[in-house]
């Protein structure tokens, strides 16, 4: 059974999100997705608006996810990769070349972003008014 991991932030969940599980899904056999916390998006200069718990109840309903962990910090990658057997990491192109050093585990796998979306633009957009 091939493992597959990806992480992120998945706020306001869109089609991008969507399409990147389903691609990264598609890698293998078995998706975990690590989740950003709340806190851990603050350290990232990030603000989900939707909290973690009501993020994972979402993910965890979506057919490509089979398990969602928390993600809290940047260093945990390594120990996530061995704890879990993973087999491939992946995640989109906006992070290209910044997980590589991942390669000494599993595979790297950077996908295409989907084009012209995104949570904060979402939430721009709901700021404006539109
Ligand atoms: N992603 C994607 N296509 C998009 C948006 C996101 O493939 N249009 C991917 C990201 O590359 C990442 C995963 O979805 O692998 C989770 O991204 P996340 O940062 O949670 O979503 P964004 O919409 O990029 O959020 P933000 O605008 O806050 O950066």
């Amino acid at each position: 059974m091939k493992i597959v991991l990806t992480y992120g932030t998945f706020d306001f969940l869109h089609v991008g999100h969507i399409r990147l599980l389903q691609r990264a899904k598609a890698l293998g056999d078995y998706l975990i997705v690590g989740l950003s916390t709340d806190e851990f998006n603050q350290v990232k200069h990030k603000s989900a608006f939707i909290p973690y718990e009501q993020r994972k109840v979402i993910l965890e309903s979506i057919r490509y996810v089979d398990l969602v962990i928390p993600e809290c910090c940047w260093e945990q990658k390594v120990q996530d990769v061995q704890r879990h057997a993973v087999d491939i990491f992946v995640i989109g192109d906006d992070w290209a070349g910044e997980f590589d050093f991942l390669r000494e585990f599993c595979q790297v796998v950077y996908l295409p972003r989907t084009q012209d979306i995104s949570s904060s633009g979402l939430k721009g957009r709901l700021r404006n008014g539109e």
